[in-house]
């Protein structure tokens, strides 16, 4: 490949690698698979590697892919995480100048920092690769998350350039953007498991999932604000954040130096509202000494440094009128009261409605009609009502009362023991729950029926066409009654049933997901169909057998066996079963290719020219096993390119044979 074709191959795959990285992270609506997108990310890497003059520092080859496993364990922080002292309004933090100006006198800089708001990380890397991934805990001993860490795309697994130290400690913090907080809490309420209340909880959740393959499908993204090092390598922190950049960490790109605390104020002032703008929640904005013999001087208290400090936001909130009280009809059943208000800009949006989340809520602000209301936008998107003001309530307004019966069709609400929320039982009848769990089925994760959307199936219903999930399979034998509608033109007819088709494909997995069995998730779904192969043994498995199974507990395991247990939902699980769709798991036999490798154990290091999961592919595929770290017991180690000399050392100390992937493959 030519210089300038390289230069434009190059340029492609990162404008087309960031475009995916933004559906992931912040859409958390990937549009290609993890495996696509390492593809996508070696061939950059081996270009890259072949015209390093071509590597741009924002190259998201500076950050690379991972592998998974679990297991916590707590150690102790080398350098213990401390944290920051809060101010909330300017006298403070001019207090807080002069204290510094006392001791230091008046000549240095501060570096201004956005204030991210997720959970703080201590990375270690050795000799170029993260080595320990540990959680604040309790500042002076955390949990080791490395392997949750690694599913992390934004922090580099290994570093690719610069003259890093071989050993080094490097601090940030680990969030998820709006929005993919929102699609995914979405996801959640409708699968009737309970909403996390802001993005930061939403993180912090995720980071202690023992299965770190759940882990790896939510997008967490991180951001990096501070090195330590055993000697000192630089004589500021900014100049820190410049090179950790270069090495390949994520460094946000809003922090600015400041040389007075005027240009410190006025940082402040411009995020107050331009933070609304932001993909991620900050809650304020962390002022640092630059210079790090004045940080030395200045010193710690006990619980933070005295070189810097945190200026907190106030969560911004408006007061408003409340109009009315709606409720909504999930395909659950569930129905979540809203609160419509008089439109109001609040943190950089207008609000026009609330969510009062269940009938506690209403009785726990003891709601009156016409109430001026107090409403916050917090971490979560959705504003929340915190109060009302008794003041403006008018002598006489009427209490508003949750509803009793549905919206919709009518019939008496139910609330089962222990939860908040309130269901319409009529699941067959009620129109919201029939076209919602349509829509549920035909969506992207589940059936993934092209040409078939969720206006389509409103559309449908409403004609009559589609009141089951199996009417959908026998909609090829009205095609001509089809054609006959507006807007539906012979090629999206032929395209819809074409999808549908092809969706009898889908795993049982996916079906089983689809039914829409409360609490039972996309993951739930895998795991029921791992273990019992069938629908068959699902319907036959008692309380306790469902309950005995891995992450099952008692809730899922009641909800199961309901569903079950309606005659209605076992006549359309056959009638969907005649129509062709998969009730089995397909038993993923692993073919051995050869047992050239049988009672062989390998580690795969550094970079190839084929893929890391290729080689484990062949390694698995002829009776090969793969270890996760050196010892004495390890038959191979397959190097590559840019292996860390540590790997090296250790496996030349005990003689472990260091061999290519080419005398692998010969080998075989
Ligand atoms: S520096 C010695 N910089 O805020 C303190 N922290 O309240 C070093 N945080 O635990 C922390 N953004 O989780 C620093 N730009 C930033 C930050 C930041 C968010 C978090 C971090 C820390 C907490 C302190």
């Amino acid at each position: 490949m030519s210089f300038e074709e390289a230069k434009n191959r190059i340029a492609a795959l990162s404008a087309e690698l960031k475009e995916h990285s933004y559906k992931y992270y912040v859409l958390a609506m990937p549009s290609i698979s993890d495996f696509e997108f390492d593809k996508l990310l070696e061939e950059l890497v081996a270009l890259e590697k072949q015209f390093p003059e071509l590597v741009d520092p924002d190259s998201p080859s500076q950050n690379v892919g991972g592998y998974i496993t679990k297991e916590f364990q707590t150690v102790k922080h080398r350098w213990p995480m401390l944290s920051l002292g809060n101010t909330y309004n300017e006298q403070e933090l001019l207090d807080f100048d002069q204290r510094i100006k006392k001791a230091i006198g008046e000549n240095f800089e501060y570096v201004v920092e956005l204030k991210f708001d997720g959970l703080s990380m201590s990375l270690t890397y050795e000799n170029g690769h993260l080595a320990r991934a540990v959680t604040r805990g309790d500042g002076t001993q955390g949990d080791v998350v490395t392997e949750n860490v690694k599913t992390i795309r934004s922090i580099p697994k290994r570093l690719h350039s610069g003259d890093y130290p071989a050993d080094f400690e490097i601090r940030g913090e680990v969030f998820m953007h709006r929005k993919a907080f929102d699609r995914l809490n979405e996801e959640r309420l409708e699968n009737g498991e309970p909403a996390y209340a802001n993005p930061r909880n939403f993180a912090s959740g995720t980071i202690k999932l023992q299965d770190s393959g759940e882990v790896a499908k939510r997008p967490l993204d991180s951001f990096i604000y501070f090195l330590y090092t055993e000697r000192r390598l630089f004589d500021t922190h900014w100049e820190s954040l410049q090179a950790v950049k270069q090495w390949g960490f994520p460094v946000n790109n809003e922090s600015r130096l400041c040389s007075n605390i005027e240009q410190v104020l006025q940082f402040i002032a411009e995020w107050e509202s331009k933070r609304y703008h932001l993909s991620y929640e900050i809650d304020g904005i962390v002022i640092k000494v630059n210079n790090y013999s004045q940080q030395e001087e200045l010193g710690f208290t006990a619980k933070s440094p005295r070189w810097a400090i945190a200026y907190k936001y106030k969560a911004q909130q408006v007061e408003t009128e409340l109009q009315s009280v709606s409720y909504q009809v999930g395909r659950t059943g569930a129905v979540t009261p809203v609160a419509n208000l008089k439109p109001i800009l609040l943190a950089g949006t207008t609000v026009k409605r609330a969510t009062l989340h269940n009938a506690n809520e209403i009785v726990r602000l003891d709601l009156h009609e016409g109430d001026w209301v107090f409403v916050e936008k917090g971490g979560e998107i959705i504003p929340k009502i915190i109060g009302v003001n008794l003041q403006k309530r008018q002598a006489g307004a009427n209490p508003i009362h949750y509803i009793t019966n549905c919206p919709v069709c009518g019939t008496t609400l139910e609330r089962k023991e222990g939860e908040a929320a309130f269901y319409c039982p009529n699941d067959e009848g009620c129109a919201p729950q029939i076209v919602g769990k349509m829509q549920h089925f035909t969506g992207r994760k589940v059936m993934n029926i092209d040409g078939l959307g969720d206006e389509t199936i409103d559309t449908l219903y409403e004609r009559g066409f589609i009141r089951h999930i199996s009417d959908i399979y026998t909609l090829y034998s009205k095609a001509d009654q089809l054609k006959q509608m507006e807007r539906f033109g012979e090629k999206s007819i032929n395209n819809m049933l074409d999808g549908i088709e092809k969706s009898k494909q889908q795993p049982f997995e996916k079906v089983l997901f689809g039914l829409g069995i409360r609490y039972v998730g996309a993951t739930v779904a895998k795991k029921l169909a791992a273990y019992f192969k069938s629908v068959d043994h699902i319907i036959a498995a008692s309380f306790d057998e469902l309950n005995a199974v891995e992450e099952i507990g008692e809730r899922i395991a009641k909800s199961v066996i309901d569903y079950f247990a309606d005659a209605q939902h076992r006549e359309e699980i056959e009638t969907l079963k005649s129509l062709g769709l998969q009730f089995t798991a397909e038993e993923k036999e692993v073919v051995l290719a050869s047992e050239k490798l049988s009672g062989k154990s390998f580690i795969i290091s550094g970079t190839f020219s084929r893929s890391r999961d290729e080689l484990k592919d062949i390694i698995e595929q002829n009776g090969g096993k793969i270890l996760s770290s050196i010892s004495a017991k390890l038959d191979y180690l397959v190097a590559g390119d840019n292996m860390g000399p540590a790997k090296l050392e250790k496996a030349t100390k005990l003689n472990i044979p260091i061999i290519s992937d080419e005398d692998l493959l010969a080998m075989i």
